[in-house]
């Protein structure tokens, strides 16, 4: 999201996420690192930002359920390739020096290493990359913020303008809980002063706990320069405890990703009713109503129209195009044959299911209650209700009638079904594949179809209607 700066250094970049803690008022058996903000689990947005900055090698500290959070990490791919990945166990917890202690023996002495929690999702690239370059390898640099409530976080304890210590909550005096301004629990710091300072940490203090804030004094007894960065975005700091504190986060990221739609020229009905889990394009003159929800990538065409209540995952959208309200895209993965395509001036919905690899060209019909997997409808094909296209390629202008269906399904193996360009399927129709209905051709309302259908011709598989006269209805006797 956030362009990165050039930095004022060239030490390579150590990214150490602790990532051990219980997360108790979660209440959740999932581990608190893998609850999920923006369809993302919060440890993957701190990955994610360590992979903008280019990190040299990334360091997860982990804990309680290591073997679920670890085997989430390393099977996302995202996060393999790029850096290096460790994961280093902390058992038991014993405070936040203890958890960096942890990742002593993996931490090389050339580097600046970037302390971050996977608890704290937002913290934004350009951030970090102004706090390493405050840290330029000769500083320890920490990342602070003032909040006019102050409890519970570790006071930044100055004397002038020059940091001395980060005094915590329970180890205060009254004068120094009276200070706002606070660390945010993110520092920058070179690898070399911080093992030395690691080393001479103790767990004489209110909670018996290492804290790896005291390092902050060893710096200043060394005479190492300490800098406060200060940002004033209450967002980028905060860390998830609680499903109330995961809601409003979410709520904040979503806000910023409807400010950012807007400044481009999206309508936007409502931007407290949009959520973008992943990532949305916009070209110009693109609006949508209220209650939609994109997933993984989704891009919308000049002009594109969403109605109210859509859920769309991994799909382009044609300029033009219409989607009416409720209705449901969900592609496979972005980029392969699965992604769902829209093409332009089409109109999908109300109540429309468009499936993993289905593409429909321009100005293709898709009315209420009409499903599409697997398949291709070329231009001006149109299947306006209650109907299923499965492992179907539909041509130019063909109409699809109402209820009718393709029988792609043996019970072992999935079959195509063709159907050509201006061919006209009538209503309740089972096509059974592998099937092909030639072009021009007409099929009867109620036919089941299992033989391929000439072009041109008209084609009935069903029982001829007889009437008999004056037909007497059984009476009750
Ligand atoms: C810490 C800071 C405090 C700062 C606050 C910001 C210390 C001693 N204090 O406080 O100055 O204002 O963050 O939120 O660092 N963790 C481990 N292993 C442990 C302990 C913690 O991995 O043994 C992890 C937690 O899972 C969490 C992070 O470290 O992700 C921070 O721990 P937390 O208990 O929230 O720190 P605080 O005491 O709140
Ligand atoms: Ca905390």
């Amino acid at each position: 999201m956030a362009e990165t700066q050039s930095l004022f250094t060239d030490a390579p970049l150590d990214v150490v996420i602790m990532a051990a803690g219980k997360g108790t008022r979660m209440k959740s058996k999932l581990p608190k690192v893998l609850h999920l903000l923006a369809g993302r689990a919060l440890v993957q947005h701190v990955i994610d930002t360590a992979a903008v900055l280019s990190a040299r090698q990334v360091t997860v500290i982990i804990g309680h359920g290591a073997t679920e959070v670890e085997a989430a990490i390393a099977g996302n791919i995202r996060a393999t390739g790029q850096f290096d990945l460790n994961f280093v166990r902390q058992e038991p917890q014993l405070g936040t020096g203890h958890a960096v202690q942890q990742a002593v023996p993996v931490l090389r002495d050339d580097g600046i290493v970037v302390v971050l929690s996977g608890d704290v999702p937002l913290t934004q690239a350009d951030t970090l990359t102004q706090l390493i370059s405050a840290c330029a390898g000769t500083h320890l640099a920490l990342l602070t913020i003032d909040f006019a409530n102050p409890t519970g976080y570790g006071r930044i304890v100055r004397a002038g303008d020059a940091v001395q210590a980060i005094v915590e909550q329970k180890d205060a005096t009254p004068a120094q809980l009276k200070i706002t301004e606070v660390y945010s629990g993110i520092m920058a710091v070179p690898a070399k002063q911080l093992k030395t300072w690691l080393a001479r940490l103790d767990n004489k203090n209110a909670q018996g706990e290492f804290y790896l804030t005291d390092i902050v004094k060893f710096a200043v007894a060394d005479g190492f320069p300490v800098v406060a960065h200060k940002i004033h975005d209450a967002a980028q700091v905060a860390g998830i405890n609680s499903p109330l504190q995961l809601a409003n986060l979410e709520r904040a990221y979503q806000k910023r990703v409807a400010l950012q739609l807007m400044e481009q020229g999206v309508r936007l009905a409502d931007p407290a009713r949009l959520d973008v889990r992943g990532t949305l394009t916009c070209e110009q003159d693109v609006s949508i109503d209220v209650n939609c929800v994109f997933e993984g990538q989704v891009s919308l065409g000049e002009g594109a129209t969403i109605g109210a209540n859509c859920v769309i995952k991994n799909a382009s959208i044609g300029a033009g195009a219409v989607i009416h309200p409720f209705t449901h895209i969900e592609g496979g993965e972005p980029g392969s044959k699965n992604a769902v395509e829209v093409g332009a001036g089409a109109l999908i919905g109300p109540f429309a299911r468009l499936r993993p690899g289905a593409k429909l060209g321009a100005e293709v019909h898709i009315g209420n209650f009409v499903e599409v997997k697997n398949s291709t409808l070329a231009k001006g094909a149109k299947a306006n209700h209650l109907a299923y296209l499965g492992d179907a390629t539909v041509g130019e202008r063909v109409n699809y009638g109402a209820g009718s269906i393709t029988a792609n399904y043996d019970g072992a193996n999935k079959h195509r079904t063709v159907i050509e360009a201006d061919a006209h399927i009538g209503s309740n129709c089972v096509l059974v594949a592998p099937v092909t209905i030639g072009a021009g051709g007409t099929v009867g309302g109620g036919s089941t179809v299992t033989k391929d259908a000439p072009p041109l011709a008209l084609t009935v598989a069903r029982g001829r209607q007889v009437s008999i006269a004056n037909w007497k209805r059984p009476a009750k006797k």
